[in-house]
């Protein structure tokens, strides 16, 4: 069964506390990423973890191996249950990533690799030297590259992931930010899709902010994309 991941876009602890406390059961699992860990650090993520839920630290590494290996370590003493890495950080990047959570055993954090930013397009591409490929196709190359070295999944939109669990072994991860539920705000996302499409596609995995964070009552919303995505399966 996919799960729901909220992501908490929040620049302090105590908000982030607020917000998990407010939404309650029906949420157990949610997405740290660089806006809230860069003000409040390990904290918040003991915080979240104290709560009883599962944690997502998105903090997309992209370094030397070793430095890599250690950060992913560093979370895996944490208890974070996702993270993820660049996969233009390299082959041995990727595998030390791999290797550092693999020693966690049965706890150990579950690596995913981005493939290609959704920000960037063509031109933005060919300006870092990638040319001869389209957006498409670079994502799909390096989807391919990253699981093949030891990603245990990866995160992607809502246009990407049907395509990409096709053609991927079974049991990796697709994490799929940009999902609303039919009639909500889309705000600053372009593509999106609804929770049901998402699940159908493939997602193992939906990130969900504002549609439940921004939410007159949070935890109805939260509870109308559960039951959205359980019945899409
Ligand atoms: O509020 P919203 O549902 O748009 O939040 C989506 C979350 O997923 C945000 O934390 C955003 O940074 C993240 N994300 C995204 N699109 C990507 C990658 C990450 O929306 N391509």
């Amino acid at each position: 069964m996919a799960e729901l991941i909220v992501a908490l876009d929040v620049q302090s602890r105590e908000e982030a506390v607020e917000k998990v406390k407010l939404i309650g059961e029906p949420v157990g699992f949610y997405k740290i990423g660089l806006e809230l860990f860069t003000a409040e650090g390990p904290d918040v993520v003991k915080a979240v973890k104290d709560l009883g839920k599962k944690v997502f630290l998105d903090l997309k590494f992209h370094d030397i191996p070793r430095t890599v290996e250690r950060a992913v370590r560093s979370g895996g003493k944490l208890g974070v249950d996702l993270m993820t890495i660049h996969s233009v950080g390299g082959r041995a990047m990727i595998a030390a990533a791999h290797e550092a959570a693999a020693e966690f055993g049965a706890a150990a954090p579950k690596i995913l690799a981005v493939t290609v930013l959704t920000s960037l397009d063509q031109t933005d591409l060919a300006d870092v030297g990638i040319v001869g490929r389209t957006p498409a196709e670079q994502v799909a190359a390096m989807a391919k590259f990253a699981t093949e070295n030891g990603a245990d999944g990866l995160v992607c939109s809502p246009m990407e992931v049907g395509a990409l669990s096709r053609s991927l072994a079974a049991g990796t991860l697709f994490v799929t930010p940009g999902v609303r539920p039919a009639g909500s705000a889309v705000g600053d996302q372009k593509r999106i899709a609804t929770p049901a499409d998402a699940v159908r596609d493939g997602a193992t995995h939906l990130v969900v902010g504002r549609p439940i964070l921004a939410a007159a009552d949070p935890v109805a919303a939260a509870r109308a994309i559960r039951a959205e995505m359980d019945a899409a399966r």
